[in-house]
């Protein structure tokens, strides 16, 4: 639900800020003393300052993200999107007072999405942004829930599948609401033994859904294994490939998408651009390549009306070329034409090179260039170079500063993120017998 000014303030406890976040805009106290420069990355000094000055909250001023999640033509109704935020807070409430889920809300909520997104040619998901942090725990299970189906849908799933993977994806994190929301806001410096409660939460989900629910073993299996990686480097049992199936996988793919498009306490929303492409480079890693590929080949339609790549930004490439972005066939192309300006070698080309992404595979747009004083120099490269007047505009020397941002940023988005998996230790052994989730995901297509 969007912010009708596309603007507003975003709160943050002190607590929660680690050297090295770097907020969209200037952070202020609340008697109105700026203490930080947005863009410019917290120190260890300020931070405990601020501690040491009793100080515990701060806030900045939310520009509008740079794609807007409020289409023209809405896929979902607006009375879907209310009814589902009611039951995810009788859900809360159902886990909270240990009674039932609320499942005839569930299914009704589930059936709604289905039948909003099966008839919605020519839409756009309209997914949900969240205004105050408490509520991401609903916004984010609503948001995996509709992309979940949308990209079920797209892989041909029948009413059945549709219906499983929905229920399991509204319900994918429902064991968070056994964590405390201390643990659950600062996923980047926890301890281990933090951590460690963490990952527990697709195991209490599922005891959730078995002991509070009769959901079957489909949509526990959602639920239990949406954090598996197709590698095995998952939680909570370090499953592969085909021993974790496709539903869950479906459901990770939409969770990963959603937890990096939206803005969270300790973190600003990324773009589409980066959250499509993570998905692309953990193809094989997290994701089975099949399903990876069609999430980041297909969806991007179905999910914003905006570029994915802006006119007029400058782009880096996977080579290593710099150019700005001409082009495309359509907004929402991940292949847009190119206009190079500087080549591998860094250096400055005589003449810019126009590459049309379509139908050059060998290159891929590695990351956007955001730097202002970086996109002032490149500006007037680009100037230089399109610009007839100057006779012999070639000058191969690059300013270094260039050739440091841009290697630093073809490198940025090559590193996997740090996740949980890697650093946490195993699981208590946990008594399921995981065989029951294995093969059994028939007559879903
Ligand atoms: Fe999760
Ligand atoms: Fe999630």
């Amino acid at each position: 639900m969007p912010d009708e000014k596309n603007e507003f303030r975003v709160e943050l406890y002190v607590k929660f800020l680690y050297p090295g976040i770097i907020l969209k805009g200037d952070a202020y106290t609340y008697a109105g003393d700026k203490v930080w420069d947005g863009g410019s990355p917290f120190t260890n000094e300020i931070i405990q300052s601020l501690k040491g000055r009793g100080i515990s909250k701060v806030f900045y001023t939310r520009s509008k993200l740079s794609q807007k999640r409020d289409p023209k033509n809405p896929m979902v109704s607006d009375e879907q999107i209310k009814k589902s935020v009611d039951i995810s807070r009788e859900i809360e409430q159902a886990v909270t007072s240990k009674s039932i889920i609320p499942e005839k809300g569930v299914n009704e909520v589930v059936d709604g999405f289905i039948n909003n997104i099966s008839s919605s040619e020519g839409t756009v998901l309209n997914l949900l942004e969240l205004k105050e942090y408490d509520d991401y725990t609903y916004t984010h299970s609503i948001n995996v829930c509709l992309l979940s189906i949308l990209f079920a849908k797209k892989m041909n799933y029948n009413e059945k599948g549709l219906k499983i993977v929905g229920i399991g994806a509204l319900l994918h994190d429902i064991g968070k609401q056994m964590i405390s929301k201390e643990i659950l806001n600062k996923p980047f410096n926890l301890t281990r033994e933090e951590f460690e409660i963490m990952k527990k939460h697709p195991i209490y989900g599922y005891e959730l859904i078995r002991s509070q629910s009769s959901y079957g073993t489909l949509i526990q299996k959602v639920v239990l294994l949406h954090h598996e990686k197709y590698i095995g480097k998952g939680y909570p049992f370090g499953l592969r490939g085909e021993q974790i199936g496709e539903i869950a996988q479906i459901v990770s793919l939409a969770d990963n998408f959603d937890a990096i498009t939206s803005e969270r306490v300790y973190k600003p929303a990324r773009p589409y651009w980066y959250a499509l492409s993570t998905i692309k480079k953990e193809s094989g890693t997290s994701f089975a390549p099949r399903l990876a590929r069609a999430f980041v080949e297909d969806m991007p339609k179905y999910l914003t009306e905006a570029e994915i790549f802006t006119k007029g930004g400058f782009v880096v490439l996977n080579t290593g070329e710099v150019g700005e972005v001409i082009d495309y066939r359509f907004p929402q192309s991940l292949k847009p034409v190119v206009n190079i300006f500087i080549n591998s070698k860094k250096e400055i080309v005589r003449y810019p090179i126009p590459v049309n992404l379509e139908f050059d595979d060998s290159r891929t747009i590695e990351n956007v260039l955001e730097d202002e004083g970086i996109l002032k120099r490149l500006r007037e490269i680009k100037e230089k170079i399109t610009s007839k007047k100057e006779k012999s505009p070639y000058n191969p020397v690059l300013d270094p500063e260039i050739v440091k941002t841009v290697e630093e940023k073809v490198e940025e988005t090559k590193e996997i993120p740090p996740t949980i998996i890697e650093e946490a230790q195993k699981l208590d052994q946990v008594q399921i017998d995981k065989d029951l989730f294995i093969d059994n995901e028939t007559d879903l297509k």
